[in-house]
């Protein structure tokens, strides 16, 4: 027998401010796809930004539907589109903000299993990692070098 250790280091920066202009932006963009998202039922506004290699942003932000299983959370939906309308372009970062007046939104909310998956996926066929900017209302913003920091192992086939 023996163990493996999986560690994880993420860096806490306390204000956007402390951000590169850069992922300023891309957080920017993040908080205003939150206005796109269509959450009647969990009134919890997601929105996500994707940097591609090109330079060009794309965004997403949740889908719900009365049948709930029907909806989709907003990094699948930024990351679906980023892999239907611009394939083959490498994925260099995505920002993850949240709007709610409802729920605790103060510090980053963590993406679900399921859309870690998705995005580790996109991760593991571009061979290149993607960053993850998890802002939350308090302007705490969590920088992860990688998918590998919020999900160390990864199903695949
Ligand atoms: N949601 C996301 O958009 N991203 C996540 O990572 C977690 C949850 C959405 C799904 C649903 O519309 C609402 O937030 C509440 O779960």
């Amino acid at each position: 027998m023996h163990e493996l250790k999986l560690e994880s280091i993420i860096r806490v920066y306390e204000n956007l401010q402390e951000l590169s202009i850069a992922d300023q932006t891309l957080v920017q963009s993040a908080k205003d796809a939150t206005k796109q998202a269509y959450a009647p039922y969990s009134k919890f506004f997601v929105g996500a930004a994707l940097l591609l290699e090109s330079g060009e942003i794309i965004t997403g932000s949740n889908q719900e539907n009365a049948a709930y299983p029907s909806g989709l959370c907003a990094e699948r939906v930024a990351f679906f589109s980023a892999g239907h309308q611009h394939k083959g372009k490498q994925i260099l970062a995505v920002a993850i903000a949240v709007v709610s007046e409802e729920h605790r939104v103060a510090e980053p909310v963590i993406p679900c299993g399921a859309c870690m998956q998705v995005m580790s996926e996109f991760q593991r066929i571009q061979q290149l990692p993607i960053r993850i900017l998890l802002n939350g209302n308090n302007g705490k913003t969590y920088n992860c070098e990688s998918l590998q920091t919020l999900m160390p192992l990864q199903f695949r086939l």
